[in-house]
C-alpha cells in the first residue's frame, strides 16, 4: 500500500511531466506553514533553475493541471513559486479506511523475512541487574518488536556474560566459606548435589564482597583468577559450582526481565561461544591475519581512512588468556553456523563503540561473516540523576532495577489511588503499567545515543510528552469506545471540523513512521509521533460531541476515528514494549 504523501507526491509528478518538466520536481513535503496549507510542492524553484524559467510561472501550469484532481481540496501557486496543498476530505478519509482494512496499517514488509540476530540485555550473571543494564533492554526490546513488525526474522539473544572474572570470585568466595564443599574436593568423583548452594540473595551478596576483597587482598586476587583459569579449563567442581551459579542468576533474570516485559529468543552465553575459539584462532593464523607482538596475538584492523587511532585486536593475550574481542569474534562464528543472520544489531553502553568497530572489522577481514553481513552497534548513552551524574540511589549505592521499579510502581500507585475507588489488586496492577510506560518512554523518547536525565516526577507526570500521557489518552478512547456497540475501523466519515481532519491527516502517518523508526533503529521517532497522534486526538476530542451526536452517521464515522487512533497508538506502544490498562 502506497503512503498517502507518495500518492500526493505521484499526483504533483504527473502534473510537472505533463508539463513538460522532470518528475522528480513533484516531491511533496509536509508544510512548514500549516497556517497556509497542509502538503507543499516546492519543486518549481528547482526547476525554474533547470528550465531558466520563473518559478511561479512553472507553478502556475503544474496548479492549472491539478484543476479538479479529486485528491485535492485547494491547490495554489502562490509567488515566487511555491505550491500549496490542501487534501480533499473525501479522499483522506477513503484512503484511511483502506488503512484500517490493512493488517499491518500500511507498513510495507521491508525486512522481506531476512534474518536479524538483535544482541541486547548483556546481564553479567550474579550480578543484579542494575540501572546501566536498563537502558540495553528497553532499546533493544523495542527495536526487536519494530523490526519484527516491518518484516525482518528476528532472533533476540540476551548474550550473557559467564565467562569473565566474576565466576572466579564468587567461587572462591564460597571456598573460603564452606571449603568442605564437595565442589572443592579433588577426589570427589560426583554426582554433585542438584541443589545450588547458595539462594539468590547469597549469590547477590556473595559477588561484591569478593569483588571488594579482591582489591585490597592480592593473594586473594591471585586466587580468583587461578579459579577462573582452572573453571575455563573445565575443572569438574568448579564447573558444576559454575552451573548452579547460572541456574539460580537466570532464574532471577527471567523474573526481572519479565516485570519490563522483555522476553529473549535465546538465551546465548560467553560460555557457549568458547569451543569455536580453537579453530578461530588457527584461521586467522593460517589467513596470515594474527601475528605476534609483544607476547599477545592480534589482528591488525586499522584503515587508511581513519582519522582516530584504531589499535589491533587483540585475540590472545600474553598470558595466553583470550578476551572480550575473542569471546565476540567467536560468538559470530556460531551465529554464522546457527543463523546465517543478514544483520546482526548490538545494542550496548556507547562507550564501547572502540571494541565492536575492532570486532567487525576484524570478523570482515576474517571472513567470519560474509561480505554482504551487516554488523551494527546501536550505542548508547548513560541514565543520569538530576545531579547529571549516572543515576544513584539516595545513598549513592548502585541502584538495583527492582528497587526502581517498585519505588516507581509505589509512587504512581499513591498517585492514581488518591480519589479512585477500585480494588487495592487492579490498583497495583494499574500502577505497575503506568511505571513501566513512564519508564520505558521516558527512556526511549530520547534519542539513543544521548545521555539523559531520570526524573521520576517529570516521567510519571500524565501532562506533556510522558508515558502515563500517552496511556491516558487510550484509557479515554477505550472508555467512550466501551459504551457503544461494535465499532468498525473502517468507517470513517470525511473530516467535518478542522481537528477532525488534523487527526486523519497525522494518522495517514503511522506506517512511514514505523518504517522510519525502523531503518534508523530510532523508536523515539515513534514517541514523538504518537505524542502528536495524542495531541490531535485530545483536541478533537475537547471540541467534539462524540456520544451525544444525534446523527448517526456522523457517529459511526467518529467512533471508526477513535477506533483507528486507539489501534495506531496500541500498536505503536506495544512496539515501544508497554501496554495500557483499562481504567486510570
Ligand atoms: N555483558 C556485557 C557488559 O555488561 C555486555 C554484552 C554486550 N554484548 C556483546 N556481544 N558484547 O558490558
Amino acid at each position: 500500500m502506497k503512503k498517502f504523501i507518495e500518492l500526493l507526491s505521484d499526483k504533483l509528478k504527473q502534473a510537472f511531466v505533463a508539463c513538460g518538466y522532470d518528475e522528480s520536481y513533484g516531491r511533496v513535503g509536509i508544510s512548514n506553514r500549516p497556517d497556509l496549507c497542509e502538503y507543499q510542492c516546492n519543486g518549481a524553484m528547482a526547476a525554474a533553475k533547470a528550465y531558466k524559467k520563473a518559478p511561479f510561472m512553472i507553478a502556475d501550469e503544474v496548479v492549472a493541471k491539478l484543476e479538479g484532481d479529486e485528491a485535492f481540496l485547494e491547490v495554489a501557486s502562490v509567488k515566487p513559486g511555491f505550491i500549496n496543498l490542501k487534501v480533499n476530505e473525501a479522499y483522506l478519509a477513503s484512503y484511511l479506511n483502506e488503512v484500517a482494512a490493512d493488517e499491518k496499517l500500511g507498513c510495507t514488509n521491508l525486512g522481506q523475512n531476512k534474518k536479524m540476530i538483535i544482541d541486547y540485555g548483556g546481564p553479567n550473571v550474579a550480578k543484579p541487574l542494575h540501572v546501566g543494564h536498563l537502558r540495553s533492554a528497553i532499546i533493544g526490546e523495542s527495536i526487536k518488536r519494530i523490526s519484527r513488525y516491518v518484516g525482518w526474522d528476528v532472533v533476540g539473544d540476551v548474550h550473557l556474560g559467564d565467562w569473565g572474572l566474576q565466576m572466579g570470585l564468587i567461587i572462591e568466595e564460597v571456598r573460603t566459606r564452606h571449603p568442605e564443599l564437595c565442589y572443592f574436593d579433588d577426589s570427589f568423583t560426583g554426582p554433585y548435589p542438584e541443589e545450588a548452594p547458595f539462594t539468590i540473595s547469597e549469590l547477590e551478596e556473595i559477588y561484591p564482597t569478593a569483588s571488594a576483597k579482591s582489591k585490597v587482598d592480592e593473594e586473594y586476587a591471585k586466587r580468583a583468577h587461578d579459579v577462573t583459569a582452572f573453571l575455563q579449563q573445565g575443572k569438574p567442581g568448579y564447573r558444576a559450582l559454575w552451573q548452579h551459579i547460572l541456574n539460580v542468576s537466570i532464574a532471577d533474570l527471567k523474573k526481572n526481565y519479565s516485570f519490563l516485559n522483555v522476553e529473549f529468543d535465546l538465551w546465548k552465553k560467553e560460555s557457549d561461544a568458547q569451543p569455536y575459539i580453537p579453530d578461530m584462532i588457527k584461521s586467522l593464523k593460517d589467513q596470515g591475519l594474527a601475528y605476534e607482538s609483544e607476547g599477545a596475538l592480534v589482528v591488525d584492523v586499522k584503515e587508511e581512512t581513519d582519522t582516530k587511532e584504531v589499535p589491533p585486536c587483540i585475540i590472545v593475550k600474553s598470558d595466553g588468556a583470550t578476551l572480550y574481542s575473542t569471546t565476540d569474534l567467536a560468538t559470530l562464528v556460531e551465529r554464522e553456523k546457527l543463523f546465517k543472520p543478514d544483520s546482526v544489531l548490538y545494542v550496548v553502553d556507547k562507550r564501547q563503540e572502540m571494541h565492536f568497530n575492532q570486532v567487525f572489522r576484524c570478523a570482515k577481514k576474517a571472513n567470519i561473516v560474509r561480505p554482504e553481513t551487516n554488523l551494527k552497534f546501536l550505542g548508547f548513552g548513560t541514565m543520569n540523576g538530576k545531579d547529571g551524574k549516572p543515576f544513584k540511589t539516595r545513598d549513592g549505592g548502585v541502584m538495583r532495577l527492582e528497587v526502581l521499579l517498585k519505588e516507581i510502581t509505589e509512587a504512581v500507585y499513591q498517585k492514581t489511588m488518591d480519589n479512585r475507588t477500585v480494588s487495592e489488586e487492579e490498583g497495583m496492577e494499574t500502577a505497575k503499567m503506568i511505571a513501566l510506560a513512564a519508564i520505558k518512554y521516558g527512556d526511549l523518547s530520547n534519542q539513543a545515543s544521548k545521555d539523559y536525565v531520570f526524573d521520576v516526577e517529570r516521567f510519571t507526570s500524565f501532562e506533556g510528552d510522558t508515558g502515563p500521557y500517552i496511556l491516558y489518552t487510550i484509557v479515554r478512547i477505550k472508555s467512550i469506545l466501551s459504551k457503544c456497540e461494535a465499532v468498525s475501523m473502517n468507517a470513517l466519515n470525511q473530516a467535518s471540523s478542522e481537528s477532525e481532519k488534523a487527526l486523519q491527516l497525522i494518522l495517514t502517518r503511522f506506517a512511514e513512521c514505523i518504517e522510519n523508526a525502523a531503518v534508523e533503529t530510532a523508536p523515539h521517532k515513534i514517541c514523538a509521533y504518537i505524542y502528536d497522534v495524542a495531541n490531535a486526538f485530545n483536541r478533537f476530542y475537547h471540541e467534539t460531541k462524540i456520544l451525544a451526536e444525534t446523527d448517526k452517521e456522523k457517529q459511526t464515522g467518529y467512533l471508526a476515528l477513535l477506533a483507528l487512533t486507539r489501534k495506531v497508538l496500541e500498536t505503536s506502544i506495544d512496539l515501544l514494549g508497554f501496554e495500557a490498562p483499562e481504567r486510570m
